[in-house]
């Protein structure tokens, strides 16, 4: 799928070229967008749409950066980001006429695009294609803190896919830089961190690649200060918990994304990404320190120390490593939400703490559940009494009764605190991309 994908979006900036070359009454044209239009054609029979998106320097459909392509076209993508188009969406029903206008249209000059890239694809009467910046889903509510934190976690995302992207090509990077805007996901963090913590627990991205990356970061740095650490480990924690699956970029994403089961040596490859991240991070010692590389290193030994790599020698895991461990499972299990198989936030609660004392520091890991809450923030549930409501702030005394607000009913709607309140209480989960969706839009 994939595959056909990338002979899509490849025969489209050929026919971007030709457009631009020889004008859309062209032959040549009008060959290249029928090879286009027919690859576009051969996609849609499998599925309904294509969202492809620039992230950093790289182009990526869902889960996966086109890295070979990425490099091939740096031109194309500039060209379209010099327009503010970072996502491209495609729909089926598509037709040839709307794709040549469409061509036509981001063949004009970048000046035409300064405002809303979309409006020009309606004035010229394209329905089946959206371009724009990339969004997070669901952004309907536009309040004004939670609108902030949207920008500010848009930009940090932003700012990771660049880091990422240059520490793959082994381009120097700015330290600072980074390390400011881990500063400002802090700042925000001590300020108003339910909004933020809310848009890494039940956002989703258009491109979900680097979302893992900087939910770990968000989520250790959180845990970090939370525990006690001062503000410069919290941000070198920060760094480190950002890279800590570098060393993944270095495997197939066929290996990595495969559904069956894996061989053996599929599965040692896979397991290899802790010692590829370990030695990557190493070259960039001298500029983000040892722990990025402790951290890649260690992120998958366990608190018994069973686990990968093994070690013959180490007796202990860092603590940054046993922190970032328990945000990665967490990110992990929780982002599953989104797909098929639902884990909800019980679900995640019951599966890590199964592991506590063998993958995870117990104590390190009920304190852990502490700060986040049982029920996340943000999280819409159903009450005992029938009711819905939003959770709106943990309660570390009992992580079940957190501070709620009820939306649903509407003769019922307020604010509740569960720990004062022994009548309600929360019995189910519901999943904010399906029945909980309606909900959300209230809010
Ligand atoms: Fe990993
Ligand atoms: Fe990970």
């Amino acid at each position: 799928m994939l595959a056909k994908i990338e002979v899509a979006f490849k025969e489209l900036l050929t026919c971007l070229q030709a457009a631009k070359m020889y004008g859309t009454v062209h032959p040549m044209f009008q060959n290249s967008l029928e090879k286009a239009f027919a690859a576009f054609e051969d996609v849609f029979n499998d599925r309904q749409e294509i969202i492809i998106g620039i992230v950093g320097d790289e182009l990526a459909y869902e889960k996966e950066i086109f890295f070979d392509l990425g490099k091939l076209l740096r031109p194309a993508i500039l060209y379209l980001k010099e327009r503010n188009i970072e996502r491209l969406a495609f729909y089926r029903g598509l037709s040839k006429e709307e794709l040549g206008k469409f061509v036509n249209v981001i063949s004009g000059p970048k000046e035409e695009f300064k405002t809303d890239p979309q409006q020009l694809l309606v004035f010229a009467g394209i329905e089946n294609i959206n371009i724009g910046k990339l969004k997070v889903a669901d952004k309907q509510d536009k309040g004004t803190a939670e609108f902030n934190q949207l920008n500010l976690y848009d930009s940090s995302m932003d700012k990771v896919a660049q880091v990422i992207s240059s520490v793959l090509n082994l381009e120097k990077i700015d330290p600072r830089a980074l390390k400011l805007s881990l500063n400002n996901i802090i700042d925000s963090l001590s300020v108003q961190r339910q909004e933020l913590l809310k848009l890494a627990t039940v956002k989703r991205y258009d491109v979900e690649v680097y979302v893992h990356m900087l939910n770990v970061a968000i989520f250790s740095m959180y845990f970090s200060s939370r525990l006690g650490f001062e503000k410069n480990d919290v941000l070198d924690i920060g760094v480190a918990a950002l890279f800590h699956d570098i060393g993944k970029m270095y495997i197939s994403r066929k290996t990595l994304h495969k559904p069956a089961q894996l061989s053996e040596q599929e599965f040692t490859r896979i397991k290899s990404h802790t010692v590829l991240g370990g030695e990557f991070m190493f070259k960039y010692v001298d500029t983000l320190g040892i722990l990025p590389v402790v951290v890649s290193f260690e992120h998958h030994l366990k608190y018994d120390m069973s686990g990968y790599p093994r070690l013959p020698l180490l007796r202990k895991q860092h603590i940054a490593s046993s922190i970032v461990a328990i945000c990665d499972v967490y990110d992990a299990l929780s982002q599953r939400r989104g797909y098929k198989q639902d884990y909800s936030p019980d679900v995640v609660y019951n599966i890590m703490n199964k592991d506590k004392g063998s993958s995870f520091n117990p104590g390190l890991l009920d304190k852990f559940f502490k700060f986040m809450g049982f029920w996340p923030i943000g999280s819409v549930v159903g009450l005992n009494d029938g009711s819905i409501a939003l959770v709106r702030e943990e309660n570390e005394a009992d992580i079940r009764r957190p501070k709620i607000e009820i939306i649903s009913p509407q003769d019922k709607k307020r604010l509740v605190d569960l720990s004062q309140d022994s009548s309600l209480s929360i019995q189910r989960y519901l999943n904010p991309w399906k029945e909980g969706k309606e909900f959300l839009k209230i809010n």
